[in-house]
């Protein structure tokens, strides 16, 4: 939810910062702005609309200044406006902030800063903060930087809620302080400039070392020098950390959209996830993680908590984890979870999965886990994200960057992890080793089964470009084949538009069926062997009823009349998931596509979902 970019260097601010906010535009699109500190002070141009929209703004052609911030918006307080967009400036111009977050306490700081005397333009939460800085600021006796730093420090203290937060000041015309609690921010650093972004890949391009702050941290940023404080203001250091991804890889690579690239990019994606945790000398091993066999005896239950297409991966590999580790396994919705005083001790196992490491909802559900006495696992596929700094341990897919809003890439290497966790727990638990060695076998097949998915594509798009124009789309599957369908159908109905439902297919008769009429678009996913003559009778129910039906299966379904059938490699239903779910990532990427919408960016939607 809303993306910061951020540079002090030598070459001009402006075009590295537009550069920055049309990276991080996935993460927010209603609005944009940068700042930049000129000759005769700040200069803030912003604008409601896209990042390029703010390229006609009058007078961002003259930014000629060499330290600057930006910040592109996905609204929470007030509408999107060029008012409410970001930067936001004090009363007497000296400060200019951009906030990722959200401002819990912001209704009774503005009343208060009110009956000081300060007005508001905007309808924003952050607009407290560079008023909050300005009134510490004035009342300060210190001098140079630690004034500055201690007026960001005490209005810091006054805030509740998340935030990311970037300041430039007219009276440091050559300093920056950057700090963040709860919400995501980093610094890539080089030996003249610095970079400062809501993600890596975003200035992946300018750096490759990078430092991460803990909440409540502060960098003080000069041109050659970084000085970072506790939230007593006392100097700590800090090691840069070096990223391997390549700046390629946050490109689109010849591909249309990210979204596209990303769903080709799976093979290897799930092989990187292998490749850096299994099988070594022939046994499962996770990098991050150490549970010894006696604790595991003592784990009665396993939850794994996590928002959207994360749990849906949790879903996915609820079976093998019951089946293959013997422990009772629930999957959890993080919003819900974190509200219903759920049963969990010492003896619970918790797993928290989320792509961005960022989610609010399971971050605070992972904190209650560990309130309660559980040892806590996150899944995350960015290194330094805020969720492994609350994990007892932290086990990461290695998917590279995820751009596309849409996630795809991060799901399929998601189940990876999970199965290879399974594994990894039954071999520590010394029990079925016979199944774990099969599974292992198979995992390692897994990629070269998705490219042949993925050659399924020219298929795919002519059902979709048959069915593009409908208003709504049913999913049907039973057992694992179900939480592919909820996957499938959240899916096409984040890029599409359409209205979609998934249905356990054997729930069908107890309600859904009622909205079956003629013409309407029914898929099937059928690959548990021992429940595909079920579906087909319930698939054969909805075909009475005028229903077009499009099958995925790796089964063969005889000659059954289905409008499609999409044919998929065989594989055992612990995995068929990754499988299953390729033809109907390319099925909503096609629909959407066919109906001329931003893939990338779906309405109303953000890569990171940093408020509850
Ligand atoms: C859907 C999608 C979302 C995310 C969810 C959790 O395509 O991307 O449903 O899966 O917002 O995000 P993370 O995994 O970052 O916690």
């Amino acid at each position: 939810m809303c993306g910061i970019v951020g540079y002090i260097g030598t070459q001009k601010a402006e075009p590295i910062l537009i550069n920055g906010l049309l990276r991080l535009e996935y993460r927010g699109y209603d609005s944009a702005g940068i700042a930049t500190i000129e000759n005769n002070g700040i200069k803030n141009i912003k604008n409601k609309g896209r990042v390029n929209d703010l390229l006609s703004v009058k007078g961002i052609e003259n930014l000629k200044g060499t330290i600057g911030i930006g910040h592109t918006r996905w609204a929470t307080h007030g509408k999107p406006s060029s008012e409410n967009s970001h930067p936001h400036l004090d009363n007497s111009n000296t400060f200019a902030v951009v906030h990722n977050g959200i401002i819990e306490n912001y209704a009774e700081l503005r009343k208060d800063l009110e009956s000081k005397g300060y007005h508001f333009l905007s309808e924003t939460d952050t607009e407290v903060i560079p008023n909050l800085i300005h009134y510490f600021y004035n009342k300060s006796n210190l001098q140079g930087e630690l004034k500055f730093l201690s007026a960001v420090n005490e209005t810091c203290k006054m805030l509740k809620g998340s935030f990311a937060l970037e300041i430039i000041s007219s009276d440091y015309p050559d300093s920056m302080i950057v700090v963040r609690k709860d919400s995501p921010l980093v610094i890539g650093t080089s030996p003249t400039e610095h970079y400062i972004s809501s993600d890596i890949p975003a200035i992946l391009s300018f750096t490759k070392d990078f430092y991460l702050l803990n909440d409540l941290e502060f960098a003080y940023l000069s041109r050659n020098s970084i000085k970072f404080y506790d939230s007593a203001l006392q100097e700590i250091s800090k090691t840069a950390t070096s990223i391997e991804w390549s700046a390629a890889a946050a490109e689109k690579d010849g591909f249309e959209d990210f979204m596209l690239k990303e769903i080709y990019e799976q093979p290897k994606s799930i092989r990187e996830t292998i490749g850096s945790h299994i099988i070594k000398d022939g046994k499962c091993i996770i990098d991050g993680l150490d549970l010894s066999k006696e604790y595991l005896q003592t784990i009665n239950k396993i939850f794994i908590v996590a928002c959207g297409t994360a749990m849906h991966a949790g879903l996915a590999c609820k079976t093998v984890l019951e089946q293959i580790c013997e422990i009772s396994t629930e999957v959890d919705i993080a919003s819900e979870f974190r509200y219903r005083n759920p049963l969990i001790n010492k003896n619970t196992l918790c797993i928290f999965i989320s792509q961005s490491g960022e989610t609010a909802d399971t971050i605070a559900a992972l904190k209650l886990a560990r309130e309660k006495g559980a040892k806590t696992i996150a899944i995350s596929n960015v290194i330094g994200s805020s969720i492994s700094r609350e994990a007892d341990y932290t086990i990461y897919t290695h998917a590279g960057p995820e751009i596309a809003v849409a996630s795809t890439k991060a799901y399929t290497a998601q189940i990876m992890l999970l199965d290879i966790l399974a594994l990894y727990l039954a071999e520590t638990l010394e029990i079925n080793l016979d199944k774990v060695e099969i599974i292992k076998k198979e995992l390692l097949e897994i990629p070269s089964k998705v490219e042949e998915c993925l050659a399924l594509a020219p298929e795919v798009k002519e059902f979709a470009n048959k069915v593009y124009k409908e208003k709504d789309i049913f999913f049907l599957g039973r057992g694992l084949d179900y939480s592919s369908s909820l996957e499938a159908s959240l899916k096409l109905k984040e890029i599409s538009y359409i209205h979609s439902d998934a249905y356990a297919a054997g729930e069908l008769k107890h309600g859904p069926i009622a909205l079956i009429e003629n013409g309407i678009t029914v898929i099937g996913i059928l690959t548990v062997p021992h429940l595909v003559e079920k579906t087909v009778s319930n698939l054969q129910e909805v075909i009475t009823r005028g229903a077009k039906t499009l099958i995925v299966t790796n089964q063969d379904l005889g000659d059954k009349k289905f409008d499609k059938v999409i044919r998929i490699p065989e594989a055992s239903e612990y995995v068929s998931p990754i499988l299953s779910i390729i033809p109907m990532q390319l099925f909503a990427y096609y629909i959407s596509k066919e109906k001329g919408l931003d893939v990338d960016k779906p309405r109303n939607l953000a890569k990171s979902v940093t408020v509850e």
